[in-house]
């Protein structure tokens, strides 16, 4: 009986509403494909996570608070349909959507099921999805079926913002990520996109360390720049990730700061053709691999005239682990910066991020250009 009343409860406006459109036969419209092709994971379509073939997104109209569903991005409405990578997807988001709602709610349980079939008590049988749901002991699922009153304490951004918060990051591989995997990061919330600048580059700034024509590369969603631009200097950010400069300039947007993005491959600098006195590079460094890396180091120094300054925070090879990026020691600092270059100081910092409070062991280097091309 327990169960009965549990799935009936699943049977709320939202979908009954779209059940109804449906049979009236006068929009034909899927809602999920809907949301699937309204982009980005939003307050405003409600998604939390999107992967390359499943969504995870809040119940418009939740049986609870933080209800979630979790389904494949191709409109299919059997289980049997899925294809392996699907089902394996599908079933990883579930789990993600579990830790997120755990860390976001600390619910006492959680029910997760699929109803499969009209028969069986689904309101949109034409495109699968799993309801992930958290529960409380005695909590109030009975009143939906029963008195046709639901108690959410809570509005749908505010579950938005919770659960996408709770969400867990991809734990990266340790090998370098090559330029599309750093631009589907962006589809959902890359473990190193806070939200914020990092407590280092504001500490720097506070200390006027900052000045002039500013470059953040590497931006990703811009923070570091858009700093900068809040300070009132001229600041760029590039990213070879054309989804991370697309949130960045909607950041600036909403922000009104005058930031500039760019789509732009920093081991080519030169060619954007703009001359900088301060290049920030919050978690760009340790990405690239050795050949790659004295590459970025010509190209910054071909953008950074004598006497500007570069301020850069990477892994460093006291944390430790090897999911991430490389870890970087001193040593190799010292080495990638060995000519042009006079660092002015390599501190022990911590670098912020999604996955480990309150962030990872990290260097803060500090170097000016110099004008000496010698060794
Ligand atoms: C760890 S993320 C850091 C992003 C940002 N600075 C922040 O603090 O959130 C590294 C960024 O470098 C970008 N990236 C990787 N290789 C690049 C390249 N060759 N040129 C420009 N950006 C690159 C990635 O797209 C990603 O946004
Ligand atoms: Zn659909």
């Amino acid at each position: 009986m327990a169960l009965e009343q549990l799935w009936a409860g699943w049977r709320d406006a939202y979908v009954n509403e779209a059940t109804e459109v449906e049979r009236s036969g006068i929009d034909d419209a899927c809602v999920f494909c809907a949301i699937a092709e309204s982009g980005p994971p939003s307050p405003d379509n409600g998604m939390v996570w999107r992967g390359d073939l499943t969504f995870a997104v809040l119940n418009a109209y939740p049986y609870a608070s933080g209800h979630l569903l979790v389904l494949p991005l191709r409109h299919i409405s059997g289980l049997e349909e899925l294809t392996g990578e699907e089902s394996s997807e599908l079933w990883a988001t579930t789990q993600a959507a579990v830790r997120a709602l755990t860390g976001a709610y600390t619910p006492d349980g959680l029910n997760i099921g699929a109803n499969l079939g009209r028969a069986a008590g689904a309101g949109i049988p034409r495109h699968l999805h799993l309801h992930v749901v958290p529960r409380w002991s005695g909590d109030t699922n009975f009143m939906t079926s029963v008195a046709g009153v639901r108690v959410i304490p809570e509005t749908l951004p505010g579950a938005w913002e919770k659960v996408t918060a709770a969400w867990p990051a991809e734990p990266l591989g340790p090998h370098v990520r090559d330029e599309q995997s750093f631009d589907s990061a962006y589809d959902g919330r890359p473990p190193w996109d806070i939200g914020r600048p990092q407590a280092a580059f504001v500490r720097l700034s506070d200390a006027g360390a900052i000045t002039g024509r500013v470059l953040d590369a590497g931006c990703g969603t811009g923070e570091h720049a858009l700093l900068a631009a809040g300070r009132g200097l001229d600041a760029t950010g590039i990213d070879s990730s054309p989804k991370a400069i697309a949130l960045a300039e909607r950041k600036a947007a909403a922000r009104g700061l005058g930031a500039r993005f760019v789509v732009w491959d920093a081991l080519r600098l030169v060619e954007l053709g703009a001359r900088f006195d301060t290049v920030l590079d919050c978690g760009l460094f340790h990405v690239f691999d050795d050949d790659a890396r004295s590459r970025y180091v010509e190209s910054l120094a071909g953008v950074l005239p004598p006497g500007g300054r570069y301020f850069m925070l990477c892994f460093s090879d006291r944390q430790p682990g090897d999911w991430g990026p490389r870890r970087v020691s001193e040593q190799e600092l010292r080495a990638a910066f060995d000519t042009g270059w006079v660092i002015d100081s390599i501190e022990p910092s911590t670098l912020e991020t999604n996955l480990v409070q309150p962030g990872v062991d990290a260097w803060l280097m500090s170097a000016t250009r110099s004008d000496d091309q010698k060794a």
